[in-house]
């Protein structure tokens, strides 16, 4: 009985790897689209937000393998299609402004999502590093205003 309880569920497991958001981890990027902003922005932005917001997201060992790769894949797509820093410059100023004005809200308590945090304690901001962020999308987003309005 035991036995065959196991067996199903394994059969269930394989199965689930046949349903995928086919959301892969790493996407061809164009170097010209990439985000260009001082290092030390940079260096945070890829330490703790690239691994939703970007084409190079590293991937943890999980991220394939189904029921959880549904919801860290659902998290990646959903995170892109808000904003892709691998693809900045193929977006309108718009859509980036958008993005800058929302950003210090976000960064104070939901960002990076929670639920990565559990897992990734070193992806999480300091002060310091939120300080930072937030000067920097007001910065940017003064300037695409003053230069498209
Ligand atoms: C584990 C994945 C993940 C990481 C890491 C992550 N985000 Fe997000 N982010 C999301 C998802 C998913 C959404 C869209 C759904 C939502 O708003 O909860 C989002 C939405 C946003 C939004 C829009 C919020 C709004 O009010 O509409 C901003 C701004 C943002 N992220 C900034 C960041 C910044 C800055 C970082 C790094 C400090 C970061 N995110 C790290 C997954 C992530």
């Amino acid at each position: 009985m035991l036995k065959s309880f196991w067996f199903w569920v394994l059969i269930l497991f394989i199965i689930m790897q046949f349903f995928s958001l086919n959301t892969s981890a790493i996407q061809p990027i164009q170097k010209n689209e990439e985000l260009q902003a001082p290092k030390e922005v940079l260096n945070i932005l890829k330490r703790s937000c690239y691994d939703c917001h970007s084409s190079q997201v590293k991937a943890p060992w999980y991220y394939d393998i189904a029921p959880i790769s549904w919801y860290t894949q659902l998290n990646v797509k959903n995170a892109r299609n808000i904003m892709n820093f691998s693809k900045w410059n193929s977006y309108s100023k718009e859509k980036q402004v958008k993005f800058l004005e929302k950003l210090p809200k976000a960064i104070v308590i939901r960002m990076p999502l929670q639920s990565y945090l559990y897992l990734h304690e070193e992806v999480k901001l300091t002060g310091e590093e939120k300080k930072l962020l937030k000067s920097w999308s007001r910065a940017l987003k003064d300037k695409q205003l003053g230069s498209s309005y």
